[in-house]
Parts: structure tokens; sequence; C-alpha cells
């Protein structure tokens, strides 16, 4: 195959950020997604409906002409979320889910969640008004070693959140072990769950040995080979429940190349190109547009895109850095050559 014409992709996870770093990434995600849902961990977190609809704002004003590309915004869930904002904000159509950080877990996270019990009455409501909850899922708890703390979040929180709100609609996000992909395949269709790009292709030997790779380092942290291969099966398998959220969440350089740097991975300028050779590695390209364009759409109630998106076996030219009014931010590099492109 040297061609392949999809659906349009959307990114179910995405870091836009505010000012000059979104306008300096934006466009690579318009460029080839048409719909994505916005994270909101900026700094102040985007709590309220109202500092929803003024992030949308930024975004629509920060696009380039003529692009289409349409914000999905989400609401950052904190122990003081007041349902019924909640529930206008999603009557109106301006908001597609409510993201729960735990407190601490990942950056930007100080106003989450710690206290679950506070957050009851929301999740009772997001449950009857079939509004989705993306979930980070990390336990924080410092005994527990950073390699297993999205397997015990599963058995700590995720599942009594699901056995407690019937009905939820849970997105695991950034699933990065085999236990989330078995948990996930076990689960009626109330549960989806989004795989970066990153992690179909970097293990923890990518970040670890032969010397430190900042710029593989995110959260959750990549795993051993057995889970980054688990990640793969489920990816090209096209069960619905599995969908692209890239996670690209960009971060200068200066700020990954620290004695403490940020987590984070810069993937909005080639994920399709990526995912395509992995797609074709793995004998699945025919599964490319259920991962990227159909399954995501399938679990919002929302449309496919009409619009499609072409890819050539051509060897792919991307930059090596983006540049910002902050300073340069690294693209991620997937460590082989690209061989596909977006036409
Ligand atoms: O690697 C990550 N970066 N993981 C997250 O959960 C947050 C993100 C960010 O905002 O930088
Ligand atoms: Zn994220």
């Amino acid at each position: 195959m040297t061609s392949l014409t999809i659906s349009r992709p959307d990114d179910w996870h995405l870091h836009l950020r505010d000012g000059a770093m979104m306008r300096a990434v934006l466009p690579w995600s318009a460029r080839d997604f048409a719909r994505a849902i916005i994270m909101p961990n900026l700094v102040p977190p985007v709590v309220t409906s109202a500092q929803a609809a003024a992030y949308r704002d930024q975004i629509l004003d920060a696009l380039p002409q003529g692009a289409a590309f349409e914000p999905l915004m989400t609401l950052y869930l904190t122990e003081d979320t007041d349902p019924d904002d909640v529930e206008a904000a999603h009557a109106s159509g301006l908001v597609r889910a409510v993201k729960l950080y735990p407190a601490g877990a990942t950056t930007n996270s100080a106003s989450g969640v710690s206290d679950f019990e506070k957050i009851r009455a929301t999740l009772d409501r997001m449950a009857k008004i079939g509004l989705p909850l993306c979930v980070h899922g990390e336990v924080t708890d410092p005994d527990i070693d950073i390699f297993d703390r999205e397997a015990v979040f599963i058995d700590r929180v995720l599942d009594p959140i699901r056995t407690s709100t019937p009905g939820l609609k849970v997105v695991m996000e950034h699933i990065t072990t085999s236990n989330a992909v078995d948990y996930a395949r076990a689960q009626d269709d109330t549960l989806g769950a989004t795989i970066t790009t990153h992690h179909l292709v970097i293990n923890r030997n990518h970040i670890l040995a032969g010397g430190i790779k900042p710029h593989y380092y995110c959260l959750p942290v990549a795993k051993r080979e057995s889970h980054r291969l688990a990640l793969r099966a489920a990816a090209t398998s096209g069960d619905a429940r599995f969908f692209l959220g890239t996670d690209s969440a960009p971060h200068t350089d200066a700020n990954k190349l620290l004695p403490c740097g940020c987590a984070g991975c810069f993937t909005a300028p080639n994920t399709m190109a990526i995912l395509a050779h992995v797609f074709e590695e793995d004998g699945a390209l025919d599964s490319l547009e259920a991962f990227t364009s159909r399954n995501g759409p399938g679990f919002y109630g929302l449309p496919v895109n009409a619009d499609t998106l072409t890819l050539t076996k051509q060897p792919g030219q991307w930059p090596t850095h983006v540049d910002t009014d902050d300073g340069p931010v690294t693209v991620f590099d997937p460590g082989f050559d690209l061989q596909w492109s977006v036409a």
C-alpha cells in the first residue's frame, strides 16, 4: 500500500496551553485533526464553564486563517466543582468531558482531587446527563512505585468509582499497561481508553538506558516492553474501546532539560506519520481509521468527520523543533525514519 485515505482524525487528549505556546503548537494539531479534546490543566486551571468559554475563544482566535478545527472543551474537576455549572456547560454544548486529576499526579494538578467523596455529587450528575469523565489514572501515594501507579489506581480508585456510579461514561486516559488494557477489555461500552502515539513507540529503556532522555519523559511514565506490546495490540485491534489521544504536551526545552524537568512528549507535528508506520509494521493499516477517526466519535456520541486525510508512503519531513516566543520545543523523535507523510 502506498496511499491511505481515512476519515479525518480527531485527537481525544491534547494540551494546547495558552499564550505564545498555544500560538506556536496549535497550527500543527489543526493541520491533521478536525477536533480535539482540550485538556484544562492551565495555570490557573479551567474549572468553571465561564473559564472554558473564554479558553475556547482564545483557541479559536489563535487558529490559522481557514483552519477547520473544533476545540472540544473540558472542565478541570475540583472538590469545589458545582454540579449545576457542569450541567449547564454540557447542555449548551460547550463542554464535552470533565477531567479528573488526582491531586499532585502530574503537570499542574495541584487543584485536583484528594477526597473522592467530595466529587460524588458531580459524578452522579454526570452519569445522569451522559457527560464523560476523563481520568488521569495514577495514584499519588509516595509509597507506590511510579511504575505501579496505574495498576494500583485501577483497583483502588477507578473500579470503586465505576461500581458506585453506574452508567458514568469514563475514559481511561493515556493508558500505559497491560493491566489497563485487560481492565478496559472486560468493561461494557461505558468505558473507553485513549492511547498516545509515544506509548506505542517507547518503553522505559528508551528513557533510561544509555543515558537519560528527558524528551521521552512523560506521565504516566512508559513501562516495560511487554506493556508497550499490549498497547500496540489494543490500538491495532480495531476494538471500539480504544482510540487515539496523543497527550501531545509541549514544554520548552528549557523546562524539559532541568534537574527536575517537566513531563510531556510533543507529538502533534508527526503523530499521523508515526501511527502509519506503527500500524503498517503490525500489519494493521486497515485498522488505523478505527483508532484515529471512528472509535473516539463513537464513544463521545459525535459524528465521524465527513472530511478525509490522506497518508502517502513518502519519507516524511518534520521539524526537530518548533519555535515559540518562550523558546524552542523539541518534537518527539520516534527513533526510526518516517516512511509515511500526510499528503
Ligand atoms: O506527560 C504528561 N504531560 N502527562 C500529563 O499527564 C500532563 C502533561 C502536561 O500537561 O505536560
Ligand atoms: Zn495529558
